[in-house]
């Protein structure tokens, strides 16, 4: 049994190619995004494994079907990039990796923060060339701030009890609270509450209508000035120009994303010797106090090992007619 990859990098090849010794698959990979110009490239194969940028439209998802793809996997937790009407139509299985190190996130969203507070990055540099100066390299103490987070499903949930541990006060808004957090100290508030008491505010809820620019101009206008926003979820949560906007008034003080509205045309590629159309990623850059790294929060070597092994198991199992062993990593 065949499965095709797209927008496979080095270590995935790596990952997986290792993992699948006890699975036997064939696997082919394509370092390019999935999306119609590429479609010829399915060839005679049963399962396409898909990344976060990948198009899973229904152009995509009608040509795979008449290919006879009867699974995509996708090996990230998001699957707000796939038509899962038109896969259901077409009878498509969509399977995703719902949780395969939420630490990896929660980690790195806390070295957003850190960084940006502290501002190791511009120290680093400014040592390098003998600059021994502490001008402009001020923070602040993370102990005894206002954390807000928004989600706290597996990701949120790692990240709030790290903040804890900081010895910060947590508060948090989910459609679904969790009782542990609440146990462990947690408060849950209204949304509007989240915004309105956050020194720092952490993004870890699923990109879907409801959550599409829930960063917008009036929930930055409720905010702290000067509050840290880290986005480590998804970059359809932020609206962009109204968060430059913010950051040139100064109501957003620190700003770590590792992921972007318009990433697809930019993160995962070298690009140094590029000129870079994306003239809002141009912008954001040009603030000192925006951190900016290219959706690299899941990239640890215990992520990508279960990401390969719930993949390969569920395409494996969809394949074979069998039920999931994990559960919710069926999507349709
Ligand atoms: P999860 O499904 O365990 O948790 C999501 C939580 O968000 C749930 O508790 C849900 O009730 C909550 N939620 C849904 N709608 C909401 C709303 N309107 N307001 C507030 N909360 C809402 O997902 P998990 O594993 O924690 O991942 C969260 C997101 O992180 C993923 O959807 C994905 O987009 C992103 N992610 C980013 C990665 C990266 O490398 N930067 C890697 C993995 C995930």
């Amino acid at each position: 049994m065949r499965i095709t990859f797209f927008s496979a990098k080095p270590y995935d090849r790596e990952t997986f190619n290792r993992l699948n010794e006890s699975f036997g698959f064939e696997l082919i990979y394509f370092e390019t995004h999935l999306g119609p110009h590429i479609i010829n490239a399915v060839d005679q194969t049963d399962a396409v494994c898909a990344f976060v940028n990948d198009k899973l439209n229904a152009e995509v998802l009608n040509e795979l079907a008449l290919k006879g793809v009867k699974v995509v996997a996708m090996r990230c937790a998001g699957f707000n990039n796939v038509d899962l009407e038109v896969a259901k139509r077409l009878g498509i299985r969509i399977c995703r990796v719902p949780a395969y190190s939420p630490e990896a996130v929660a980690e790195h969203a806390v070295a957003m923060l850190l960084t940006l507070n502290r501002k190791t990055h511009k120290a680093y540099n400014r040592v390098r060339e003998q600059n021994f100066s502490l001008n402009g390299l001020l923070g602040f103490n993370v102990h005894g701030k206002t954390v807000g987070v928004l989600g706290t499903g597996n990701i949120g949930t790692s990240f709030c009890k790290i903040m804890l541990g900081f010895g910060c006060r947590v508060v948090a808004f989910d459609l679904m609270p969790n009782p542990e957090l609440s146990k462990l100290g947690v408060t849950y508030l209204p949304k509007e509450e989240v915004f309105k008491c956050a020194d720092i505010l952490s993004l870890h809820c699923p990109l879907n209508e409801s959550t599409h620019h829930i960063i917008n101009r009036e929930a930055i206008a409720l905010m702290k000035k000067g509050v840290m926003l880290v986005n480590t979820s998804r970059g359809g949560l932020i609206d962009t120009k109204a968060a430059i906007d913010a950051l040139k008034s100064k109501q957003i003080g620190y700003l770590g994303l590792d992921v972007y509205e318009h990433e697809g045309q930019l993160f995962f590629r070298d690009l140094s010797a590029n000129i870079i159309e994306d003239d809002t990623i141009q912008r954001l850059m040009s603030f000192p106090n925006v951190l900016i790294t290219a959706h690299q929060a899941f990239l640890t070597e215990e992520a990508l090992r279960q990401i390969a092994v719930t993949t390969l198991k569920s395409v494996h199992e969809l394949l074979h007619g069998e039920s999931l062993s994990v559960k919710s990593a069926l999507v349709v």
